[in-house]
């Protein structure tokens, strides 16, 4: 669950008038937390990019509270059955719709495209931020350019400390890792990125409204509008490898007696004496959960290097092994 205990109106009204100013406010949201910035100001989407280290033309997410606040934002006379249907089944929640755009959306928060992704979140903090703020938040995951996301407030103040304004502080995110990114701006859908709603659950939601399309994931989308889909992204500061568990262990043995320090994270109850580990949960959702606070806690070890035990590689865990493919990509 959610803890909703820290929610404070004073601090949400705080937060409003600080991104009203153009400043830089992050907030927690069901997946991982964001650095939020107002969608509508040029020099607070500069501000945003400057933090982040982001390069310029890659586009970042309009976050809103309702689906009221779309026509805003995106071209209703161009928006698709299949993105009509994905909105209502499931939002609020994890999942984000690329959507063709209104002419008064900046470009320089769409990365020059046609298109704005768009997502509303269901966290309760979230949600109170939004309708306070009634207008729409440009918000990435709360982390510097292609590094690990951060799923609680002490990890975001870690990332940014004073660089930015304000942080809302939610506990640890409910589902921890990003929402799923479905391009809807063609008439074949497309997953971008797969996140904790799965494609089975989108193929679902459509035929329940007697649609049937053709879904296209990532792997068939080749070179993609999303940074996400770098092949080094959400990476931790030590090199990462994941490896099924009888060659973690023997790479462990031989790392170790060549006096390397060794950080790892573990499905299996491993019994290997000093070494660093950590046993993440057996379930796709509990594991997503706590992902990159157990990798942001290896990483903080300063080892040599981390290893991962490789995962189920099935539908339910496709957001997973997608972030450890990511962290542990090492750049030719
Ligand atoms: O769960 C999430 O999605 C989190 C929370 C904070 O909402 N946000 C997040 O934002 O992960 P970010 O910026 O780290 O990743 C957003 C992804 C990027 O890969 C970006 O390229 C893609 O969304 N994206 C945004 N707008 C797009 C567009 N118009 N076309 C294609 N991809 C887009
Ligand atoms: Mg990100």
């Amino acid at each position: 669950m959610i803890s909703n205990s820290r929610f404070k109106e004073p601090l949400v009204e705080q937060a409003v008038n600080y991104l009203k100013q153009g400043k830089l406010v992050a907030f927690p949201t069901e997946t991982v937390y964001g650095l939020g910035a107002d969608a509508k100001n040029i020099d607070a989407i500069k501000r945003l990019y400057k933090a982040k280290g982001r390069p310029e033309g890659h586009p970042v997410i309009v976050h809103l509270s309702d689906i009221n606040q779309l026509p805003q934002w995106t071209n209703s006379n161009l928006i698709s059955k299949s993105a009509e249907i994905l909105a209502k089944s499931f939002w609020p929640g994890p999942l984000t719709l690329i959507l063709p755009k209104t002419n008064n959306v900046l470009l320089e928060i769409t990365g020059g495209q046609n298109s704005v992704g768009i997502r509303i979140p269901r966290h309760p903090i979230a949600q109170a931020l939004l309708k306070a703020f009634g207008s729409g938040l440009a918000a990435p995951s709360a982390n510097k350019f292609g590094k690990l996301s951060t799923t609680s407030a002490k990890d975001v103040s870690a990332e940014f400390g004073h660089e930015i304004a304000m942080v809302l502080d939610g506990g640890f995110c409910d589902v921890g890792i990003e929402s799923t990114i479905v391009d809807c701006t063609q008439e074949n859908i497309k997953i971008l990125r797969p996140g904790i709603i799965s494609i089975t659950e989108i193929t679902q939601a459509l035929a329940n409204y007697n649609l049937e399309n053709t879904i296209l994931s990532a792997d068939t989308v080749g070179t993609t509008k999303a940074p996400g889909n770098l092949a080094s992204h959400y990476a931790p500061q030590t090199p990462t490898i994941v490896l099924p568990v009888d060659r973690l262990l023997e790479r462990l043995n031989l790392e170790e007696n060549s006096g390397k320090k060794i950080a790892v994270l573990a499905l299996s109850p491993l019994n290997i004496g000093q070494t660093h580990l950590i046993v993440a949960p057996n379930d796709a959702h509990k594991y997503a959960r706590a992902l990159y606070s157990n990798l942001r806690e290896l990483d903080k070890l300063k080892a040599d290097l981390i290893l991962v035990e490789e995962v189920p590689h099935n539908e339910m865990w496709a957001g997973i092994v997608d972030r450890l493919t990511r962290a542990s990509y090492v750049v030719q």
